[in-house]
């Protein structure tokens, strides 16, 4: 059987029992910050577990992508090493929200894998929780398991938990006997062999789900019983073609021979092959990661794929690859999965980008940090050490770009250890900083328990805002701190619960509506809108006036103008999203934004600069659909029907099966919640200001809409004009006047050097001709026009120099501010010193001074006088000899 045929098999067998089948949710598990990727079937249906959502059906199956390499569920050492970890595999799953439990699950499994699969019965084996008699019996009675095949487990095996927090409960696992040649070494009794050897494969894991587990470790019983079941898509596939390991399926063959063609290393299954089978499972990774908006960073999700790529970097390295290569991997991923998950067909060339561009970089640093390691490992041994200091695995990773991990790889093979303490020490810093970050993604940080308490009392708020700007709502409930209070009164700052309200609550990257909430002697200012549940809308507000209490009835009313600015932004968003997948292409996909009135931030994956060509076309573009005044409709569907429709779907979002579908004009169809306007036109104007990058791969528009952008139209036309009148000419040659203005003040600036230059040299001649003997000693002693004090100097250097030998004194400046120098040649200073000699001139010009034996400065605020001493300088030298 084909791999293909295994998931449709699976997936047929499920609709034929009354599941509806949904596609794989993202790998970037929407709004949820306890989770850095997708790592169960379940994930996208937490909050039916948690009964805070709903969905238009009990029964449902799917094969969701999975990423295992953090958090709880981590595989990533054994990737590469056997033949049945990966860092991403295929998870297919069917799921029961409060509808069948463990009988019909345990009696669907039994019949898909013994009839529809035909795998034999006796080699089948099978695990309970523990206390689970019910499983137990129930593997017994709706079965026909053969006798003694049930084996107990402890929490460990056999009670699943998502992560730290969220649902869980207790588990039976099936397994498969592979026979004994799959572990020769194991020799015991097939009871004690589960769970240990590789003998006994598992497959498929049924969850029991009955329990939250809160933030303390405590588990609270959910008001429903679920089935959560989920089987790794490759291994069932092994199973089914016979082969002992993952890396022997068509899932995998096709890839691995494309692995030995590029890098002309022929492939053996065994360790010889570790490079290529981890070099196929990380591209896996890496394409749906990158697929779905995960760009290489520093931190959170974006350094885990980093962390994956630069191991594959390296793994290849041992194939003797030295430059790029891992991008040519990702059409065959793509030939293989695409039809299974279509979401990643577009997205093809900008994987390949990013891929390439990302080993370009880790190339580029790889040789030297390997070589820094291969010395420190070399002195290591040589000293009888076996520790490599965090310090230097800090540096490599700091430096060279080198993950903790891969490192580990590396020093593993010569028997040494990293100290991780000292590694985790020096990254303690970073790591809080990119904490901080991933909780800032995570949301506003709310209380959701209790706001979940009020969701299932209370259920969703209803949003009326799509059609009017004010309502008639119900106090729900009200909201002080971490406490539900009766009363707030005038002063306070709560949060606010409605039945229904008009005002929208920030998501989507839309800012929140902001207003009032009145009634009878009391007001309330609204400050913020929130959703930190899907569907519970928090408004934070500020009592102005009276008193507000639970069933109290108010009048609701929005910012219409707020709210008209942030509807123009939106808008504008999606034909700016439309625009640039026309101009650059349709691999540009939202990778967040930010819509707010007057303005909007619009990140997007693209793999490099957006020229100003081609933002100019963009911005023409967006104003022509302005122009065309298209309407701009919204439509309530399922989500199948709108993908149908070519709806674009942004993935960091959570999507509801019935979805409200935003179209504008004929050339955008987006899924999205926000508020819109109902005709083009009405957005009046839109200008790009600014285009920059913000990671790797995804690039960051700004804009302004609407008034705002009129408003900055005119200030820039008003600073033309200025610079039109100023520079005396039509604003068309601006760009040339200044040019020219530019020269000339150039050219004039070079032509006052040298004037500068000519006329201190003609100064010089010019004074030489004026010196004087005194005892056979050439003197010059001249008032010059004002020169600064370097001026000064400098002419002082070049008369010593012409002179040879002899003493120089020159005076310069204005009526009360005059600057006097004397410079004396070395060959003289023996005999008179210039600091003596400025002591004389100085006190007869009214001033003070003094210096070094060749240089001395001195001033005075007296002109006449300090004429008079310099002219009587040759005077006071003779009487100083
Ligand atoms: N959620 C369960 C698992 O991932 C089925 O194993």
């Amino acid at each position: 059987m084909k791999s293909h045929q295994v998931r449709e098999s699976f997936l047929q067998f499920f609709r034929q029992k009354g599941h509806t089948i949904v596609p794989s949710a993202s790998l970037v598990p929407a709004e949820d910050p306890t989770l850095l990727f997708t790592n169960a079937g379940m994930n996208q249906f937490k909050d039916v577990f948690l009964g805070l959502g709903n969905r238009p059906y009990t029964r449902v199956a799917d094969t969701q992508k999975v990423i295992r390499v953090s958090g709880k569920h981590n595989d990533l050492e054994e990737v590469g090493y056997d033949g049945h970890h990966h860092t991403f595999f295929e998870m297919l799953g069917n799921w029961s929200f409060g509808d069948y439990y463990k009988r019909e699950a345990i009696q669907f499994a039994w019949e898909l894998v013994t009839e529809v699969w035909q795998i034999p019965k006796e080699k089948i084996w099978v695990t309970v929780y523990l206390d689970d008699n019910e499983a137990e019996d129930l593997w017994g009675s709706v079965t026909d398991l053969p006798d003694g095949r049930v084996v107990r487990f402890d929490e460990k095996e056999n009670f699943w938990e998502m992560g730290e927090t969220g649902p869980c409960g207790p588990c039976s696992e099936m397994f498969v006997d592979l026979g004994p040649e799959a572990d020769p070494d194991f020799t015991g009794d097939p009871r004690d062999g589960i769970n240990v050897s590789d003998r006994f494969r598992e497959f498929w894991n049924l969850v029991f789900i009955q329990y939250n587990r809160d933030q303390n470790g405590d588990l609270h019983p959910l008001p429903e019983k679920h089935v959560d079941t989920g089987m790794g898509f490759e291994r069932i596939t092994a199973i089914l073609q016979g082969v002992n390991s993952n890396y022997k399926t068509d899932v995998f063959l096709p890839l691995l021979e494309t692995i030995s063609d590029v890098t002309g290393q022929p492939y053996f299954d065994d360790e010889r092959g570790a490079p290529h089978r981890v070099i196929a499972d990380h591209i896996r990774c890496l394409t749906f990661a990158i697929g779905d908006g995960v760009m290489p960073s520093n931190d959170g999700r974006g350094y885990v794929i980093r962390r994956i790529l630069r191991r594959a970097i390296l793994y290849g390295k041992r194939l003797g690859m030295d430059t790029s290569f891992i991008f040519n991997f990702i059409d065959p991923v793509i030939e293989q999965l695409g039809t299974a998950f279509p979401d990643v067909i577009p997205r093809r060339e900008l994987i390949q980008k990013i891929v390439q561009s990302e080993e370009n970089r880790f190339h580029q640093t790889l040789d030297r940090g390997l070589d820094i390691l291969n010395t420190s490992l070399d002195r290591i041994v040589a000293n009888g050490d076996s520790t490599l200091d965090g310090e230097r695995a800090f540096e490599l990773y700091d430096t060279f770009g080198f993950p903790l991990d891969l490192t580990q790889i590396l020093t593993r093979e010569r028997e040494i250890a990293v100290d991780e303490q000292g590694f985790n020490d020096k990254m303690e810093q970073q790591q809080e900083r990119s904490r901080a970050a991933w909780r800032a993604s995570g949301g506003k940080g709310q209380d959701d328990q209790i706001l979940g308490e009020i969701f299932k009392e209370h259920g969703p708020t209803e949003f009326v805002g799509y059609h009017s700007d004010s309502a008639t709502v119900e106090v729900v409930a009200i909201v002080r701190g971490q406490e539900i209070i009766s009363k707030a009164i005038a002063g306070e700052e709560v949060q606010l619960l409605l039945n229904q309200t008009p005002f929208y609550g920030e998501s989507g990257g839309q800012v929140s509506d902001l207003g009032t909430i009145e009634g009878q002697d009391v007001k309330l200012q609204v400050l913020d809108v929130q959703k930190p549940i899907s569907d519970l809308i928090v408004h934070t507000c500020q009592v102005v006036e009276g008193s507000v209490t639970p069933q109290m009835v108010l009048t609701a009313q929005i910012d219409t103008e707020r709210r008209q600015q942030t509807a123009i932004s939106h808008t504008a968003t999606h034909i700016l999203h439309s625009a640039l997948r026309e101009v650059l292409g349709t691999h540009v996909g939202q990778a967040g934004s930010l819509v707010e009135p007057g303005r909007l931030r619009f990140d997007f994956s693209h793999y490099e600069g957006v020229s100003s060509d081609q933002l100019q076309q963009i911005e023409t573009s967006v104003n022509d659909k302005i122009r065309q005044n298209d309407v701009v409709q919204t439509k309530v569907m399922p989500i199948q029907e709108a993908k149908d429709q070519g709806a674009l779907a942004f993935f960091g979002d959570k999507y509801s099966d019935i979805v409200r579908m935003v179209q504008t004009g004929d050339y955008s169809t987006e899924l999205c919640g926000g508020t819109h306007l109902q005709i083009t036109g009405a957005i009046g104007l839109f200008n790009v200001i600014g285009e920059s990058s913000v990671a790797a791969g995804t690039r960051r528009i700004e804009a302004l809409t609407g008034a705002t952008a009129v408003q900055q139209q005119q200030m820039d036309s008003a600073l033309l004009q200025q610079m039109s009148n100023l520079l005396k000419t039509q604003r068309s040659q601006i760009p040339d006047r200044l040019k020219k203005l530019l020269r000339d003040n150039h050219q004039l600036e070079r032509e006052l050097a040298d004037f500068k230059t000519q006329l201190s040299t003609t100064q010089t001649t010019d004074l030489t001709q004026h010196s004087v003997e005194v005892k056979g000693i050439n003197v010059v002693a001249q008032f010059v026009e004002n020169l600064d004090r370097n001026g000064l100097r400098n002419l002082t250097d070049d008369l010593k120099n012409r002179l040879g030998s002899g003493i120089v004194v020159l005076g310069t400046g204005t009526k009360d501010n005059v600057s006097l120098i004397v410079g004396v040649t070395s060959d003289l200073t023996p005999g008179i010193q210039a600091g003596n000699l400025m002591k004389v001139i100085a006190t007869s010009a009214g001033g003070r001074g003094g210096g070094r034996p060749e240089l001395a400065q001195g001033g005075t605020s007296d002109l006449e006088q300090a004429k008079s001493a310099v002219s009587k300088a040759p005077q006071l030298i003779e009487d100083l000899i």
